[in-house]
């Protein structure tokens, strides 16, 4: 059935460029000379042919735009992550227990190492690396930090509260690198998708820890405040 459809397909071509010359672009020359050579072994090829190179086009047009868009999403996390590490010291250095503060030590050379990873990412894609206005996380951060205001200084509230704070943006970043990641992949981008999963499992296992220190102490020690 698929060998008659192409057969008719490639017929009407054909025909088509037969009956209208003048209008016969430089893609459908070349599309003919390839439907030339190929219907030495068979029409149908010359459909099949065509209609790749339509495909081809029609995909190539639409990952463009695609891949802009992605460009555009790696700027706004490479922005966040610059964001990211200015919360962090702060932080750092609001919070009361050994165990929170070493945690988000960790976390800010994580950080460091992520923002050169999305670099990598930049220099793959060709492009110098550029940071994109995120008004969705600067939104968290900012409520993050509000807490700090809210809370006493050495107090296991403020811990159990910047906890919070700092999940609210980790869960940001999982989000935004799970999606790249694939979106990564859907681009044939497979260099790309490896860098940017191996920053998604960091910031996973971030999250872990601070839900592990939230359930395992912060939690309990806060309510005999
Ligand atoms: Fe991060």
């Amino acid at each position: 059935m698929d060998s008659k459809k192409q057969t008719a397909h490639g017929q009407t071509q054909e025909k088509s460029n037969s009956d209208k010359p003048s209008t016969k672009n430089k893609s459908q020359e070349k599309s003919t000379k390839v439907g030339e050579t190929t219907r030495t072994d068979s029409k149908a090829k010359t459909g099949s042919n065509s209609g790749r190179q339509q495909k081809a086009r029609f995909h190539e047009k639409n990952e463009g735009k695609l891949k802009e868009f992605f460009i555009e999403e790696i700027k706004d996390i490479y922005f966040a992550e610059h964001e990211a590490l200015k919360a962090l010291t702060k932080m750092e250095d609001a919070a009361t227990s050994a165990a929170l503060k070493e945690s988000i030590s960790q976390h800010y050379a994580e950080t460091e190492e992520q923002i050169k990873r999305l670099e990598e990412v930049f220099a793959l894609l060709g492009e110098k690396p550029a940071k994109k206005k995120c008004e969705g996380i600067l939104g968290i951060i900012k409520d993050g930090e509000s807490v700090l205001e809210d809370t006493d200084s050495e107090t296991m509230v403020r811990d159990v509260a910047i906890i919070i704070a700092n999940q609210k943006v980790e869960h940001y970043e999982i989000t935004s690198y799970g999606s790249l990641a694939e979106l990564a992949r859907t681009l044939g981008l497979e260099d790309v998708a490896e860098l940017l999963d191996l920053t998604l499992d960091e910031e996973k296992k971030t999250d872990v820890t601070l839900t592990t220190l939230a359930v395992e102490s912060v939690n309990e020690e806060a309510t005999k405040e």
